[in-house]
């Protein structure tokens, strides 16, 4: 007994904020941000917009494409990096807002590892039998915590979800491997200070700025493709294949740079790895399974094609999943 993906979903917040009108914010030029990093536009959330909306948005579509109903999921499972409210999260309100009913639902903090993650913990529900239809999602708005004084950061992030349903299937058909890591000596490579229980916030806190996420972009840029390249050849272990099985890997949407040198390090060819990073830009655990939806939607992702998703992010986590669709 397997794991399969049987539906995929994805929403982007309709406002698109095109580099340009970041040269009113902050000192940098879309010449430094597309040569630097690839992205070109991001999409943001209006300020009454709420973030688990756009979960509930990829769930249904997620459900709609897997022919199922809100009724038959038997776990909502966000993966998200900062929550709707720190407490009780984001997976409440958007099993509310999809009608999940008694159906139980967590939030899974893994940074921008998170979806990979989630596929780890759906298989792992579906194969023991605790789940027959898992919804998983991964949901971002990174807008609400991006100092957008900071060029460094505010230049990178965008708002977004994606999700897919999973349900049980024959062993080989769905899921093919999975692995998951950690390396917690870099924990505060990327962070958010305060608003925890370590730095509760405070008037000072906020004088601060320190309830922004904060980053050594070359720090975690350095690290990015040995770690997914390592998590990719684990799972393709786990999956006994090699990355010549592989149709499509969709890599972490961070930077255009790191997945250029993440292709060539697997020797794929380029028109092989995804990317909508351009339109897009970083959406942290909603990166991967926009991406996915996105090339399913158009047919460039067929039925029984190996698809390699691979991901790092805040922790540092890092992981990989070999999936046949
Ligand atoms: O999702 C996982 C988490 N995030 C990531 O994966 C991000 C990984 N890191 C990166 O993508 C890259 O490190 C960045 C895009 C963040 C930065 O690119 P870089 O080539 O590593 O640049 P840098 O940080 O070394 O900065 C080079 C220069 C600096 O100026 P000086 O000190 O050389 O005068 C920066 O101040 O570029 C400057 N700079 C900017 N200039 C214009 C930094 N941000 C900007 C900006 N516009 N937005």
């Amino acid at each position: 007994m397997g794991a399969r993906i049987v539906g995929t979903g994805s929403y982007l917040p309709p406002r698109a904020v095109p580099n340009c009108d970041l040269e009113n914010l902050v000192d940098t030029s879309d010449e430094w941000i597309v040569q630097r990093t690839g992205i070109r536009e991001r999409h943001l959330l209006e300020e009454q917009e709420l973030p688990s909306e756009m979960g509930v948005a990829a769930g249904r579509a997620a459900l709609e494409a897997a022919g199922s109903a809100a009724g038959d999921v038997d776990l909502v499972l966000v993966a998200t990096t900062f929550p709707d409210m720190t407490c009780p999260g984001t997976a409440p309100f958007v099993a509310a807002g999809l009608g999940t009913g008694d159906a139980p639902f967590f939030d899974l903090t893994a940074g921008c590892t998170g979806f990979v993650y989630g596929i780890a913990v759906a298989e792992g529900f579906l194969v023991s039998g605790l789940a027959e239809c898992v919804l998983l999602i991964g949901s971002e708005a990174l807008s609400r915590v991006t100092d957008w004084n900071d060029r460094r950061t505010c230049v990178l992030f965008g708002d977004g979800a994606g999700a897919v349903v999973l349900r049980p299937g024959p062993e080989g058909a769905g899921v093919l491997g999975v692995s998951v890591h950690g390396d917690p000596e870099k924990a505060l490579l990327l962070h958010m200070p305060a608003g925890g229980t370590r730095l509760p916030a405070s008037h000072n806190t906020v004088d601060a700025r320190l309830h922004y996420l904060q980053m050594e972009g070359s720090g975690v840029f350095r690290s990015a493709v040995p770690l997914m390249e390592r998590a990719l050849d684990r799972a393709l272990g786990k999956a006994g294949l090699s990355m010549n099985d592989v149709d499509w890997v969709i890599p972490h949407q961070a930077n255009l740079r790191i997945i250029d040198a993440l292709a060539r390090r697997l020797a794929i060819p380029r028109d092989r790895v995804m990317s909508n990073l351009d339109r897009v830009a970083n959406t942290s655990a909603a990166s991967i399974p926009i991406a996915l939806d996105e090339a399913v939607r158009r047919g460039q992702i067929q039925p029984g094609d190996v698809v390699a998703m691979t991901a790092f992010g805040a922790g540092v986590t890092y992981g990989a999943a070999i999936v046949r669709m």
